[in-house]
């Protein structure tokens, strides 16, 4: 028997979509007005889920608590007002699409969950754009 319990989670960042290796142009015809190079910004939500068994001594699979502690640590403290193309080094290199930052948080929250538990991530970029990373 296997229960997910799940979080929610926001943090408010700036971003710029683009390739330092492309044109001005590439860029543009690929990105659009996410290329902005003075950056936009998104309200992000965030739901992350743990899937695992039921601890019969505590009735959790993990306390929710210790999910929203990390949550906290690993996305909104570093997340949270920041540019995440200037002030996140793991965008350093790599273009913060949804896509992109779903991974990078999948990762920093992984390697703080049981590893006999499942994980997943949902990223809503807008109300109505949404990504999904289970580490598949
Ligand atoms: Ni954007």
């Amino acid at each position: 028997m296997r229960v997910t319990v799940s979080r929610k989670a926001h943090f408010n960042a700036a971003h710029r979509l683009y390739r330092k290796d492309w044109s001005d142009e590439q860029n543009q015809r690929v990105f659009g007005k996410c290329n902005n190079p003075n950056f936009h910004g998104h309200n992000y939500e965030l739901i992350v889920s743990v899937t695992g068994a039921i601890n019969p001594e505590t009735g959790y699979v993990m306390d929710i608590k210790d999910l929203a502690d990390i949550i906290y640590e690993e996305v909104e403290t570093q997340f949270d007002h920041k540019n995440l193309n200037l002030d996140v080094p793991e965008f350093k290199d790599l273009n913060p699409t949804a896509e992109n930052i779903v991974v990078v948080i999948w990762n920093k929250i992984r390697k703080r969950i049981d590893e006999t538990d499942d994980l997943e991530v949902v990223l809503y970029e807008t109300p109505r754009n949404f990504v999904t990373y289970k580490g598949l």
